[in-house]
């Protein structure tokens, strides 16, 4: 079937450049001679039509905000057999050909579903602070949460040297210890506590004794929100080397802010990917840089849990402590 009209939306935690792929999308889909509209809020917006036209000074202005314009959510009802056929309606009202799907794996297994159930053409664009999309090498906003994250552990360390104290900083990245293992090397952060991998905490206690015997007297643990609280941890701690450790959750301030040049530069392309792959009759997959390069991955291969290579990362953590 000829695509002349597609629908963009994007679904499930922000990530910053979505907006640069909205805008990706819409601009190169005109270029390409199709009608582009807009789903406010994710799915919800799909169940309930909230739909409008977009033109190209729809997406002005918006390549460096963080967050995204038509809105998201994390909308339950769609996991719902009624839900579906609801959105399903609304795409056959409004004569939608094609959907593109900003998001992470959660975003992608409702697009699969929605696929498998009503044929309705969708083609995933993967946006999650996260990184956590199977297949795909990395996905539009993770750069940008790890330098916010890495700006806050630099933040961190002044006042860890400062007076001597040990920190407990908590990242977020679902089940994912990705944001931890990057910003813990690239922080110089003593060590990594991932969902990937167990963790020893007497072990990383008798470390930081040994340590402070030696001279070092500051210290920094990143723990991903999957693997533990940075709250619990810090007060094991405490209580285990009676040394003075405090926690700091990062938290939501890892979402926002203006995407760094590689999360808008990768959403950009990957815009434009999506259309050509939409209008190559690629469907019920996810475009995005797999091996260094633009290329589809299927929604099948995308929702499975990715497996990330930890070990470099985590021996090399420990090696340049
Ligand atoms: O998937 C992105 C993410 O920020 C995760 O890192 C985190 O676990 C989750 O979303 C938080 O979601 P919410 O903002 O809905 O609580």
């Amino acid at each position: 079937m000829a695509i002349k009209k597609i629908a963009v939306l994007t679904t499930g935690g922000d990530a910053p450049g979505m907006n640069a792929a909205i805008r990706s999308v819409t601009r190169y889909a005109i270029y390409k001679k199709l009608q582009v509209a807009g789903v406010s809020q994710g799915w919800w917006g799909l169940i309930n039509d909230e739909i409008k036209l977009m033109d190209r000074r729809s997406v002005s202005g918006i390549i460096n905000q963080g967050g995204t314009v038509l809105k998201t959510s994390r909308c339950l009802e769609f996991r719902t057999v009624k839900g579906m056929k609801m959105a399903y309606q609304v795409v056959k009202a409004n004569s939608i050909d094609a959907l593109v799907v900003i998001g992470g794996n959660g975003s992608f297994t409702a697009a699969h579903r929605l696929y498998n159930k009503y044929k309705v053409p969708c083609i995933g664009i993967p946006a999650s602070i996260d990184n956590d999309v199977n297949g795909i090498d990395v996905t539009i906003g993770s750069d940008t949460a790890v330098n916010t994250a890495l700006n806050a552990i630099d933040n961190i360390r002044d006042t860890a040297t400062s007076m001597e104290r040990i920190f407990v900083v908590e990242v977020m990245g679902r089940d994912s210890g990705y944001i931890a293992l990057t910003v813990a090397l690239g922080g110089g952060c003593e060590a990594a506590i991932i969902p990937e991998r167990k963790y020893n905490l007497n072990s990383i206690c008798s470390d930081i004794v040994k340590g402070n015997l030696q001279g070092k007297l500051s210290w920094i643990i990143v723990v991903a929100e999957g693997a533990g609280s940075a709250v619990d941890i810090a007060k094991k701690i405490r209580k285990i080397t009676g040394l003075d450790s405090r926690a700091v959750v990062l938290g939501h301030v890892q979402r926002g802010g203006r995407p760094t040049a590689f999360s808008r530069d990768l959403a950009l392309r990957l815009g434009q990917a999506a259309v050509d792959a939409l209008l190559s009759g690629q469907i019920d997959k996810a475009v995005g840089l797999c091996g260094n390069k633009i290329s589809t991955v299927s929604f099948a291969t995308a929702i499975k849990k990715k497996k990330i290579k930890i070990e470099h990362w985590y021996d090399l953590i420990k090696i340049l402590t």
